[in-house]
């Protein structure tokens, strides 16, 4: 059986919901069109590793429209949308992901992409690269280069490459501006919210709500939580981040500091263990806790089931764990992203961007790939620049161009005045 998902009769809720979305993702509509016309992927294998929602299904679509033939897999076990698996394997895809899937699940799906031996992998995490790299080295022959949407990913494939161990090029698309300058910001920002209100229904106004990380993703974040009426608070490792967070107006301090304060807690920062044992030691009763960094690493859950004494799931991706002095700290969606946990990711609007630079991408490495080195490149600044132009003109903003005699004077240094 070509794929492995939950259940084939959600196909129509799915389909309907993807139309939707793509309404909202002109730029990736324009790239399609050309795409079936030109057909630059023509008789690719690319194995998608992604969270399988609704804008992912209009990428899907436009690899396929440029002749790609498209494996799809999750990039998360919590992530996936049930329905939107079934109107992909109803349109013929080959999709592996079940929302909720165990860890063994989850690799087997991983697995079942790889094996009919992809030109192009697409990564949300670095997890096919990472199972290329320890398991089916031999893969690696047959690939043209690898693309990668995340920060996290990004990170750990610029230390496969400074290690001199990455075995063909990558596309770190994370790195293009039209990407984490949006995606991570504007995205984030609003869907963490979306997914914690979905899960919690707790009202913001006049909380105190604890970001920790003020990178893209926590700017983001911070913004909306105080759009909402929120005191915000930020923690910081780096002294730039922090400064650049108090003169936004936030109060920054150490997490252990924030702890007795705050009803709600988030992490994006893409680091470990971030809120530890310590620091549920010295939480309010009914404090809430999630993550919308990329791995669930950055809660030290371990930690959380030793210290309590019960727990309990109170409502759907709302688990109670009972102290045994009597406080009870909430976790939201086992840790794992909340924002596609209990909410759908990010709106298409802004996925329309990432998910243009991923289909540029993989037309990058099948024009390009061969004579690129085994590193971590990023789109041409070209690409970037017209994925933002398209953005703009979708959204009917036009702006200025230079003058010849602006031009001029910003070109040259010998005219003082
Ligand atoms: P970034 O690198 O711009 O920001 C991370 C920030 O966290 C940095 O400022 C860093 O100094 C700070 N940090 C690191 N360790 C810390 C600690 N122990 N305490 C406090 N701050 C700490 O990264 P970006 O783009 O904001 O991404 C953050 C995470 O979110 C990554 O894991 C990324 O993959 C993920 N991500 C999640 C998305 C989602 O849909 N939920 C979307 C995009 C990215």
């Amino acid at each position: 059986m070509n794929y492995d998902i939950k259940d084939l009769s959600l196909a129509e809720a799915g389909k309907n919901r993807i139309e939707w979305a793509e309404r909202s993702m002109p730029v990736l509509r324009i790239i399609r069109d050309r795409f079936r016309k030109e057909k630059p992927l023509n008789g690719i294998v690319l194995a998608a590793c992604l969270h399988v929602t609704t804008e992912t299904a209009a990428l899907v679509q436009t690899l396929a429209a440029g002749g790609a033939e498209v494996l799809v897999c999750a990039s998360n076990p919590l992530s996936t949308q049930d329905d939107v698996a079934a109107a992909l394997v109803s349109e013929g895809y080959h999709v592996y992901a079940i929302k909720g899937e165990d860890t063994e699940t989850y690799y087997r799906h991983i697995n079942a992409c790889l094996d009919p031996g992809p030109r192009i992998t697409m990564d949300d995490g670095a997890d096919l690269v990472g199972t290329i790299h320890a398991e089916r080295q031999h893969l690696a022959e047959n690939l043209l280069g690898g693309t990668e949407e995340t920060t996290t990913g990004v990170i750990r494939l610029k230390s496969m490459a400074a290690k001199g161990v990455l075995l063909f090029p990558v596309i770190a698309v994370n790195d293009s501006d039209t990407k984490h300058f949006f995606d991570n910001r504007y995205g984030t920002g609003q869907s963490t919210i979306d997914g914690i209100l979905r899960a919690t229904n707790r009202l913001l106004a006049g909380s105190i709500f604890v970001v920790s990380g003020y990178g893209w993703c926590g700017r983001g974040l911070a913004t909306r939580a105080a759009g909402m009426g929120a005191r915000v608070i930020v923690t910081e490792v780096d002294p730039l981040r922090a400064l650049e967070a108090a003169m936004d107006g936030y109060l920054v301090m150490p997490m252990a500091e924030a702890v007795p304060m705050a009803d709600f807690f988030c992490t994006v920062t893409g680091d470990r263990s971030v809120i530890r044992k310590e620091h549920f030691e010295g939480m309010k009763d009914g404090a809430i806790v999630c993550n919308s960094g990329h791995f669930n690493v950055e809660i030290d859950i371990e930690s959380l089931e030793k210290m309590a004494v019960s727990r309990r799931v109170i409502r759907d991706f709302v688990e109670e764990f009972a102290l045994s002095d009597g406080r009870r700290i909430i976790l939201l969606g086992e840790g794992r992203l909340i924002n596609l946990a209990s909410a759908e990711g990010h709106p298409s609007s802004v996925m329309d961007m990432s998910f243009a630079n991923q289909a540029l991408a993989a037309e990058h490495l099948v024009k390009f790939g061969s004579g690129l080195s085994k590193q971590v490149h990023r789109l041409p600044l070209e690409i970037d620049a017209e994925i933002a132009r398209l953005k703009l003109d979708s959204m009917g903003i036009r702006i200025d161009t230079l003058t010849p005699a602006q031009e001029e004077y910003l070109s040259s240094w010998e005219m003082g005045t």
